[in-house]
């Protein structure tokens, strides 16, 4: 395209537009899932803006639809003082603990109704329709700023729509960033299929895509948003907590669907409803939030500790599967621990796949009586890896098997040792192929020395092949000896030498 012939002013509204017409098809597309174009019609549009951009540099923004992805890595996250505290919800676990929450205001108010999302909580900061920054919860005070993490969710809108209501000159937004149902399943069973440990729930799974100094990775992982709250606004002022959403949604942003009740055979009635559908949204869902409607009676009742007064989490009872064991295996650890790990018929429990679940220590497999082969009870209760509650012992047919712990080491052979005060069996074999795996692995973690590129199932290759026995053989690493593996390439090499090198000057 000789976009050289045209006049400087002519490029910039050409840039302009092709903007306003991607934002537009986003929005049709992530936020009302109703897409307007084909992909190849989308693509080309963002074909033409990025050559434009690419001739005209100093022509690009920030909330330019292009800059979504590949921001530089960044080496820490900084932090954001939240404008107001984000707190946490209280919960209740039974209908009679809800019903003593409702009950417990003078007259019945008008209450909201959403889903509870098991996400992870993000707020987001829109200066005069413009996203500028958005962080985590943290501690509720401070989080950390994930802006250009948060800016690869295609369903945030980098700029708000000013055509159906007037755009706050500033504006915080509160909402749950989570992975959908699918993407989840897909993603661990990748991890496990890489050597990786999968994510407990969706919940880890979001809050740890969002927790990647390297964007592009979150920009990976189909990560979406819903938007149930806000902060600090100026410049727009909303008497009610449905008519705030319903001026985000107008805003172009992506918000729960809040759902008016005056009663609690009403709001019973929605639990019901959402306790029996869970299963049919993509998302993962724990229970619902229920929120006193008018803001003035919110600012009213106050706080507890952590939690408003004026709204609470009604959580759905815990979610049960029967399914096979169809074996134990044992986990050695870093330290030598040995946890036996149940290896499962894989079962989906409420949209989520469970195929392991931790037995925590052999003792438990004596105390619940479990056999290889049994059928068993398991039980997955919200943020808890799956528990195998019992055996169903109707279910035998005399095929099982008992299980016995080994006497020795399944990785190195060593006899293992139980301290009398201890529910574990340890390897003592320091020097154990697995505990010394498991010692280079969170050595070269990112919490630790941050040694991109170096996963487990490298690590496991070097040791095996006796390359390395411990993390300083890593910095005496040469690169012929990294090219005689099998699947590795002089690139590959070069940056893994190249990120053990970066890492020396890693401070913990
Ligand atoms: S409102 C004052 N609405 O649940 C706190 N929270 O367990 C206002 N959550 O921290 C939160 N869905 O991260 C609200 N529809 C929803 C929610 C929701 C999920 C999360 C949120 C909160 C946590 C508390």
């Amino acid at each position: 395209m000789p976009s050289k012939k045209t006049s400087v002013s002519g490029v910039k509204e050409k840039i302009g537009s092709l903007r306003n017409q991607i934002n537009y098809h986003n929005y049709r597309y992530y936020i009302l899932d109703s897409p307007e174009i084909s992909d190849s019609e989308y693509d080309r549009l963002m074909r033409e803006l990025l050559q434009l951009e690419k001739e005209h540099p100093e022509l690009i923004t920030a909330d330019s639809p292009t800059q979504r992805v590949g921001a530089p890595i960044q080496t820490t996250f900084k932090t954001i003082e939240h404008s107001l505290m984000m707190l946490s919800l209280e919960n209740a676990m039974h209908y009679d603990e809800f019903k003593e929450w409702y009950e417990g205001f003078e007259e019945s108010p008008e209450v909201i109704c959403e889903p509870k999302i098991d996400g992870t909580a993000v707020e987001l900061v829109y200066k005069n329709g413009v996203f500028v920054s958005g962080s985590t919860r943290g501690d509720g005070k401070t989080g950390e700023d994930i802006t250009l993490n948060l800016k690869t969710i295609k369903s945030i809108p980098l700029r708000l729509i000013d055509k159906f209501v007037s755009i706050p000159e500033y504006l915080e937004v509160r909402g749950e960033v989570f992975l959908p149902k699918e993407a989840f399943n897909q993603l661990n069973r990748q991890r496990i299929k890489q050597g990786e440990e999968p994510f407990a729930n969706p919940r880890n799974a979001a809050a740890g895509s969002l927790r990647q100094l390297d964007s592009k990775i979150t920009a990976s992982r189909p990560l979406d948003i819903l938007i149930h709250g806000f902060g600090l606004i100026r410049g727009t002022k909303f008497k009610t907590h449905s008519e705030a959403i319903e001026h985000f949604r107008q805003l172009g942003l992506k918000t729960t669907t809040p759902y008016a009740v005056s009663s609690l055979q009403q709001t019973q009635e929605y639990f019901n409803q959402m306790h029996n559908t869970r299963n049919n949204l993509p998302y993962e869902i724990d229970g619902i939030v229920v929120k006193v409607n008018d803001l003035r009676t919110q600012e009213r009742l106050g706080l507890r500790a952590r939690s408003p007064r004026w709204a609470i989490a009604y959580k759905f009872p815990a979610q049960e599967a029967t399914t096979q064991l169809i074996d134990i295996a044992l986990q050695v650890g870093r330290t030598g621990t040995i946890t036996p790990v149940a290896i499962l018929k894989p079962v989906s429990v409420s949209g989520v796949e469970i195929s392991r679940a931790t037995l925590h220590n052999a003792d438990e497999i004596q105390r619940l009586d479990l056999k290889i082969g049994d059928s068993v009870a398991l039980k997955r209760a919200g943020d808890v890896i799956p528990k195998i509650i019992k055996p169903i012992i109707s279910k035998r047919t005399g095929s099982e098997k008992p299980f016995s712990m080994p006497q020795t080491c399944p990785a190195c052979k060593s006899y293992l040792v139980k301290e009398e005060t201890e529910l574990a069996y340890r390897c003592p074999n320091n020097s154990c192929p697995a505990q010394v795996k498991g010692w280079i692995e969170h050595f070269a973690k990112r919490e630790a020395m941050n040694i991109e590129g170096l996963g487990d199932k490298l690590i496991a290759r070097l040791v095996d092949k006796k390359i390395i026995q411990d993390p300083a053989d890593l910095y005496t690493l040469q690169k012929d000896v990294l090219l005689k593996l099998e699947r590795m390439g002089d690139k590959l090499a070069h940056n893994i030498l190249d990120a053990i090198a970066r890492s020396k000057e890693t401070t913990l």
